[in-house]
């Protein structure tokens, strides 16, 4: 879900439902707002996007310059008008929109009936808004301490109540949120493109705290009512990095913005000689990384994708063992975490709930966490004990493509600085590697001027029901990206599978005229995955071969069609290779009419267990 507010001297209406636009990715299933007018509290809200809460207004505007609004994605309660937010109590007094779980609500909501609310909604949310009204005694910011002391769960809410029009009140706890500061009016927002338009000086709220707006003040307190005051944080990031700039789809922008993305993710961390990384973010002495005994990486989808990459880069370079685990799993699986280990969480938003919880986890067992992410002053990143930024920019597409290709970047860097603390790697080794990251970003675009070969491919993929992808090694976890990113976006079904894996059960499913993506990118499994290639072709597939330059006619003899990628060295591959998948996926949902940037049944950032 997405929450953003408004308290100032213009129309509230119109920077809700823009602010609302930008969170959309957060979910979108239903949304509302709720303005002061001269008739008091007023709510509007309705199922489905934006546009149909935004055809509701254009015959009903709410008037008035305090308001606070709400995208949501189911978690309790099905998609409905009155399940959607902002929610009221009895009196209609009181209005809140709430990001997060309550997990305590039907305990609280037995009490608040035996008081003699009445509910309308199947949320956890609703409790809120007449837990705050039952609480209430002539304080706002009072009866919301009161609340959320009597909450369990994760929360970020935006709170009004009619008794007092000229204050907005905003708490986070476990879910994310920002307070914008601007001339004469302030906001909040879930993130900060839901208001970059209005300000660049924001407030990052950590777990507990909780903000009080005014037309012309923020205060800063805790929730158990002390002030405090927080720097200004102050974004440098243009809306244009936020907005489609042009594309058709975010998601093509972002596949796109990928040379960019490399380019900003190595940026200050190549020494002037080109001979080593320089990760100053890693707080780590050369004596700690030399204990590091083991490394667990942890993640959800597409960034534990990039850790599948990133346990090859590791143990080839660095020489470590390394074991990938999806989050949801490994909280629950009691894994062998000592002071020895390294735990690597890879996320885009950094607000994972199942990676957040698997970060925890590590860190109660003693372990030192080290963070990928895409955001700063997301919850991963401030929670980690170190953190590797990778600089894509924000991701909007649910489909991720920049974010994840950024990872696999801070992966090798990664890589290479703990093989030149460990010296696992010759000094030449590491300059031979640099020199290989540093040409990626033009590689990739030449990739990209390509597309329209791609588009084909995905057009005639796209008539098909099934299909496979195959590659070992490296080729092997990009190919489990590649058949990820097509079910998402196209609902296509595929499988990725080892290549070598193939022959032991699921080549039964290949029948005449299924298609085969194979990827045959290392040239030390070359002559194992051409064998492979040649079992499916046997028994009627259509093979697609991901080749590397220069192997075109080798390769060529034995796959029906070809695409090839510039020549690399063979663990950087996965950096170019994904990027031809990432075209197909985009294109054969497009080929299908389907909405390429908010597959159905999907939200960009999970923020639920
Ligand atoms: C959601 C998104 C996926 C993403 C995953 C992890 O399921 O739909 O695209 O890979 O969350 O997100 P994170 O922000 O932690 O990388």
């Amino acid at each position: 879900c997405g929450i953003v507010g408004y308290i100032g001297k213009r129309d509230s209406q119109d920077i809700l439902i823009e602010g609302l636009k930008k969170l959309e990715y957060r979910g979108y299933d239903s949304a509302g707002i709720a303005v002061f007018t001269k008739n008091g509290l007023e709510v509007r809200k309705s199922i489905g996007r934006l546009a149909n809460l935004e055809e509701k207004l254009g015959g009903q505007p709410l008037e008035g310059s305090v308001g606070i609004g709400h995208t949501r994605w189911a978690t309790h309660g099905k998609p409905s008008d009155v399940n959607s937010h902002p929610h009221t109590d009895n009196s209609l007094k009181f209005s809140v929109v709430h990001n997060g779980i309550i997990e305590n609500y039907l305990d609280l909501k037995e009490e608040l009936i035996a008081k003699g609310c009445k509910f309308v909604s199947e949320t956890d949310t609703e409790v809120i808004s007449h837990l705050v009204a039952d609480e209430y005694d002539g304080d706002i910011v009072k009866a919301v301490q009161r609340a959320v002391k009597r909450m369990r769960g994760a929360y970020a809410l935006g709170v009004l109540t009619e008794y007092e029009p000229d204050r907005l009140v905003a708490v986070r706890f476990a879910s994310p949120l920002v307070i914008g500061v601007g001339q004469d009016e302030n906001f909040i927002g879930s993130d900060i493109p839901a208001i970059l338009e209005h300000t660049r000086d924001v407030y990052i709220l950590n777990d507990g705290e909780m903000a009080i707006l005014t037309k012309n003040s923020v205060e800063l307190m805790t929730i158990d009512g002390g002030f405090i005051s927080k720097e200004i944080f102050h974004v440098d990031w243009d809306l244009e990095t936020a907005e489609k700039a042009g594309f058709d789809h975010f998601m093509l922008k972002e596949i796109y913005e990928q040379p960019k993305a490399y380019r900003n993710t190595m940026m200050g961390r190549i020494s002037d000689d080109g001979r080593s990384v320089v990760l100053n973010e890693i707080g780590m002495t050369a004596e700690q990384i030399r204990a590091i005994r083991n490394v667990h990486i942890v993640a959800c989808g597409t960034a534990m994708h990039a850790g599948l990459v990133g346990k090859s880069v590791i143990e080839s370079l660095a020489r470590i063992p390394v074991e990938t685990d999806v989050a949801s799993e490994y909280r629950y699986r009691s894994p062998i975490i000592t002071k020895e280990t390294l735990v690597i969480v890879v996320s885009q938003s950094g607000e994972t709930a199942d990676t957040l919880a698997a970060l925890r986890e590590a860190k109660r067992n003693g372990a030192r966490v080290l963070a990928i992410t895409n955001v700063v002053g997301s919850s991963v990143a401030r929670e980690a004990d170190d953190v590797i930024i990778t600089q894509a920019g924000p991701e909007i597409a649910v489909a991720s493509t920049k974010a994840y290709t950024s990872q696999l970047i801070a992966f090798y860097l990664l890589g290479l600085f703990l093989a030149d603390t460990l010296g696992t790697r010759k000094a030449d080794d590491i300059a031979t590697i640099i020199a290989a990251m540093d040409s990626l970003p033009e590689q990739v675009e030449r990739i990209l001027e390509n597309a329209a070969v791609l588009k084909q491919v995905a057009e005639s993929l796209s008539k098909h029901n099934n299909l496979f992808f195959i590659g070992r090694g490296v080729d092997f976890a990009v190919a489990q990206e590649g058949s990820l990113k097509l079910k998402e976006i196209s609902y296509i079904h595929s499988e990725a599978y080892a290549a070598g894996e193939l022959k032991h059960g699921t080549l039964a499913l290949i029948e005449e005229g299924i298609p085969v993506i194979s990827l045959i990118t290392q040239e030390e499994l070359y002559e194992k995955t051409l064998s492979n290639i040649k079992e499916v072709k046997a028994r009627g597939a259509h093979v697609l071969g991901l080749v590397n330059a220069g192997s075109e006619e080798e390769v060529g003899k034995s796959v029906d069609e070809l695409f090839a990628i510039p020549k690399t060295l063979p663990l950087l591959a996965p950096a170019l290779s994904v990027v031809p998948l990432q075209l197909i996926a985009y294109y054969a949902s497009l080929a299908r009419g389907n909405d390429v940037d908010k597959p159905r049944n999907l939200a960009k950032s999970v923020t639920v267990e």
